[in-house]
């Protein structure tokens, strides 16, 4: 099997008629399976569901509830927010709740601090107003002091080098957008990939070259297997301008080792300098949501002088605050003209959103021992992290025990991404209804099974195939996030499922 692979540009349907609106084609190319057909189907379903049982009545489908594991979404499920989060967030957006008799004294006195302190610090409580483009500088001064607690340094990085953003998901785009112009730049993505990356450099005309992360070496990332990818761009007239790296990952949920991390600096570095392409760019997009990807800078040189954007973000893990859209990218070794450039596109996007930006604040600055508030954050924390690490740890292990699929551990992500061996007539069979259905209709064996699995079971998971993944086999990503509970009748129908399948079409 190759190492790498140039991305095929998806052949998207052209309108027919000639009267047919126009819409941008390289929209219509960008695909994006977490809220693809599938979910779109679950949509369908919930509403019958709804529907039929709406007066007591039963419905006619063969499950009582959709359970939604195709998108990392904790408080969907029954991950509840952080107390101490939520009463800074509901003081600073509502300071006159302060005024109310007995509010104050009911709080805890750190709460109340900190919200009036993040208040005075926004411009004297006027948090309407828009801030600095790149967030306001209390709460990137808030993060880069959590950055130099985390890594045990004196010296935090400085607050310039802190860019606040919407999620990862704004910061991911901003950056495609700096770097591509249009094919002849290329972004080299890890196959498996989140779709995000692959559907943005769509959206901005890139060329995506793949690298294979090795499944039977717990996902691990081979930096050597890099080289095959810049060549490949070579081939098609395309510069490498960016790497990027999921860690942990998404779909993968596996943890790189320092080891891998410093492997990749030291390829990148390489690489720009046979291309003489140092000072022409080419970047580590280090979509590290949890772990540092400032190893870079403990490393010898010339290695630590390489370029890296790490990002990080509230919608993950024990926060999982998804929809309050906060988040941070952290610029390493950058050039003063990228450095202006972000800027300018942030002040292009005007400012990130006021909620989002004390979320991360809140994030970088948890209460700490002694705090009013500290005995009931810890156990709140503690409670989800091990919730977590329980729910990873059994789904693995019970995915492992059905026949037909196997499943590496979940290390550090909210995702797994077993192997499902689909019996060749199944494949078959899919062939034969796609080559009889409209291209619209046309899917890949795992978009079916997972469409099927769907149908039969109410369970939402995203095919493999829209993460991309090593031709001839077939995944599906599901997230380790439902409850105790309703993860072991999900695990159960997914046996039952599967097992039908293999006898079935054996
Ligand atoms: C690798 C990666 N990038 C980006 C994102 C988007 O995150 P956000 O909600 O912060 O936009 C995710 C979310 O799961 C992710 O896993």
């Amino acid at each position: 099997m190759n190492s790498f692979l140039l991305v095929e540009r998806v052949s998207y349907h052209k309108p027919n008629m000639p009267t047919a609106p126009y819409v941008n084609p390289r929209v219509l190319e960008a695909q994006f399976a977490v809220r693809g057909p599938i979910p779109m189907r679950a949509e369908q379903l919930q509403a019958q569901l709804r529907a039929e049982t709406a007066d007591g009545g039963t419905s006619v489908l063969p499950f009582t509830e959709i359970i939604h594991c195709n998108i990392g979404n904790p408080h969907a499920f029954s991950q509840k927010p952080l107390t101490f989060y939520r009463q800074v967030m509901a003081l600073v957006d509502a300071p006159m709740l302060m005024e109310i008799d007995g509010v104050v004294a009911h709080l805890p006195s750190d709460v109340v601090a900190r919200a009036k302190q993040y208040l005075q610090q926004s411009g004297d409580g006027k948090t309407g107003a828009y801030s600095d483009p790149t967030g306001h500088l209390w709460v990137r001064e808030a993060v880069a002091a959590f950055i130099a607690r985390r890594d045990g340094t004196t010296v935090a990085p400085d607050a310039r080098n802190i860019i606040i953003a919407d999620g990862a998901t704004s910061a991911v785009r901003l950056i495609m957008q700096l770097f591509i112009a249009g094919p002849s730049d290329g972004v080299l993505i890890p196959i498996p990939q989140f779709p995000l990356y692959t559907a943005q450099i769509s959206l901005f005309d890139g060329t995506a070259a793949a690298y294979y992360l090795d499944e039977g070496n717990q996902w691990g990332l081979n930096a050597q297997d890099l080289d095959g990818c810049v060549k490949q761009l070579k081939q098609s007239n395309a510069s490498p301008r960016l790497l990027v790296v999921i860690n942990p990952g998404n779909p993968t949920g596996q943890v790189f080792t320092r080891a891998t991390m410093e492997g990749v600096a030291m390829t990148t570095t390489l690489f720009s300098s046979q291309m003489k392409c140092i000072k022409r760019t080419f970047m580590v997009l280090a979509a590290c949501l949890r772990a540092s990807a400032r190893v870079i800078l403990h490393m010898p040189s010339p290695y630590h002088n390489t370029s890296c954007i790490s990002l990080h973000s509230t919608s993950k893990g024990i926060i999982g605050e998804c929809s309050r859209r906060g988040g941070y990218m952290e610029l390493l070794n950058i050039a003063p003209i990228h450095h202006a450039q972000i800027v300018k596109l942030c002040s292009i996007n005007v400012c990130s959103n006021f909620n989002g930006q004390v979320m991360t604040a809140l994030m970088c600055t948890p209460p700490v021992q002694g705090d009013a508030s500290y005995p009931q954050f810890r156990e709140e924390y503690d409670g989800i992290f091990s919730d977590l690490k329980e729910r990873a740890a059994s789904l693995a292990i019970e995915l492992n025990t059905i026949k037909g699929i196997t499943c590496n551990s979940v290390d550090g992500a909210i995702y797994a991404f077993p192997q499902i061996q689909l019996p060749h007539k199944y494949v078959a069979r899919n062939d034969a209804l796609c080559a009889a259905a409209p291209p619209a209709e046309r899917m890949a064996a795992d978009a079916r099974w997972a469409l099927e699995l769907l149908e039969a079971t109410g369970i939402v998971v995203v095919p493999g195939s829209g993460f991309l993944q090593p031709e001839g086999t077939f995944h599906f990503r599901t997230t380790i996030l439902p409850p105790k509970t309703q993860m072991a009748a999900m695990t159960s129908s997914i046996r039952a499922f599967h097992t039908k399948i293999n006898e079935l079409y054996a």
